[in-house]
């Protein structure tokens, strides 16, 4: 049975080489390996644990993370980026050697305007350069991905060619990258479903695809792949990656869990909701996404779903309420389920006297009405001067307004 017919979605981390393509992101051998670890731990299929011929220093990181990572069988698989050109492929080759499951990724632009400014090839030419370099790598490891660049932007049925010669030539998953992010979830449908329907023997193939955030529809467009019958997601964590990023895998991973059941196309019925959709321990995120962070030197912004400082803080009122009688009134997800230990009640000038009576408890201080109200006043005229009250803040209140010492 292949992949396409079960309902497993792959995931395809790319945050070791196009998350490190985020200005300022780069990483040692070290830092690398720190993470490759971490997402080996966090359970994704595969890693791309950079692009050999880029430096020496990145073709030592996939060498490093092929045996320490990728050595034993029944880890991830270990991938390199590579250009369809045979040093690239040779050179990837050479640093995935370790690994129990290699995989050569090779790319080559396919739209019109990288064919006329970046390549200056013909479309015939790029035909027989993609049959050319799969077939290398395929001398080298038996799975090889190709991705024809700018994708979204090819003519479609040049794209539907070089895939039909992609999938002859060997390759065992085709993945298709909205490189500059321009698709919308509608175009990204169309996109994989004229794949499907046109591309020889694509069944036989893992279907792929990588989508850029350029327009802040990344993970949206790789949802809407899914939906249409793609069965790898590429993308990485905190959604670094060239430019504006790449769908962030704890997007991805929470919305599968929390939204499932999506239609299987291949199958012909909607995915069962009982079955494991990918190998997340969602429970490790949050440590993957601070530890990325902190290698990185790249901040997660505060409210960046799933992982940011706020994706599971309360400040108004009305929601502290809800929150408190019971939890699912305004949240989602549990904290837990991305290894956060509990969400987060944030006093502030919109929190109300539930909320400020909870942190009163958990202070330790019990107060009779009128005190209360004394120092709910006081909390309020307070709060409208500063961002957020802390613990210090409501201490001293209670100090000042009440007998309690
Ligand atoms: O954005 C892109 O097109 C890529 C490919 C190499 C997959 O990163």
């Amino acid at each position: 049975m292949s992949i396409s017919s079960t309902d497993r979605i792959v995931i395809f981390d790319t945050t070791l080489r196009d998350g490190e393509q985020s200005p300022g992101a780069t990483l040692n051998v070290e830092e690398k390996l720190a993470i490759a670890h971490q997402l080996a731990l966090l359970g994704v299929d595969a890693i791309e644990a950079g692009f050999a011929i880029a430096s020496p220093g990145d073709f030592e990181a996939v060498r490093t993370i092929a045996e320490q990572v990728g050595g034993v069988p029944g880890g991830p698989i270990i991938c390199s980026l590579a250009r369809a050109i045979r040093e690239d492929i040779k050179a990837a080759a050479e640093a995935l050697q370790p690994a129990a499951h290699p995989r050569i990724h090779v790319f080559l632009s396919t739209s019109d305007i990288h064919l006329k400014y970046q390549l200056k090839k013909t479309r015939d030419q790029v035909l027989a350069i993609a049959e050319e370099a799969i077939a290398y790598a395929k001398s080298f490891v038996q799975d090889v991905e190709f991705s024809p660049m700018d994708a979204s932007r090819t003519e479609p049925e040049f794209l539907y060619q070089v895939l039909s010669t992609a999938i002859a030539a060997g390759a065992t998953t085709i993945n298709i990258p909205d490189t500059v992010g321009i698709c919308t979830p509608k175009e990204m449908e169309k996109l994989i479903q004229g794949i499907r329907k046109n591309v020889a023997n694509i069944e036989q193939v893992i279907l792929s695809v990588h989508t850029q955030n350029d327009l802040g529809l990344a993970t949206a467009n790789a949802l809407a792949a899914i939906e249409n019958g793609v069965r790898q997601v590429e993308c990485t964590i905190n959604g670094i990656g060239e430019r504006a990023g790449n769908a962030a895998l704890e997007e991805i991973v929470m919305a599968l869990q929390v939204r499932k059941p999506y239609y299987n196309p291949y199958l012909g019925r909607p995915v069962e909701s009982e079955a494991p959709l990918v190998n997340i321990k969602t429970q490790e995120i949050y440590k993957t996404s601070c530890l990325v962070s902190q290698l990185t030197g790249i901040a997660v912004q505060p409210n960046k779903a799933i992982v940011g400082a706020n994706a599971f803080a309360h400040e108004s009122g009305v929601h502290q309420d809800g929150v408190i009688k019971h939890r699912e009134t305004y949240e989602i997800m549990n904290a837990a389920d991305i290894g956060l230990p509990e969400n987060r009640i944030v006093l502030g000038k919109h929190s109300g006297r539930n909320a400020f009576r909870s942190k009163l408890q958990e202070l330790g201080f019990d107060l009779n009405e009128a005190d209360f109200n004394k120092a709910f006043i006081r909390f309020k005229e307070v709060a409208d001067k500063k961002k957020e009250m802390t613990d210090w803040d409501i201490e001293a209140i209670v100090r000042d307004e009440t007998q309690i010492q």
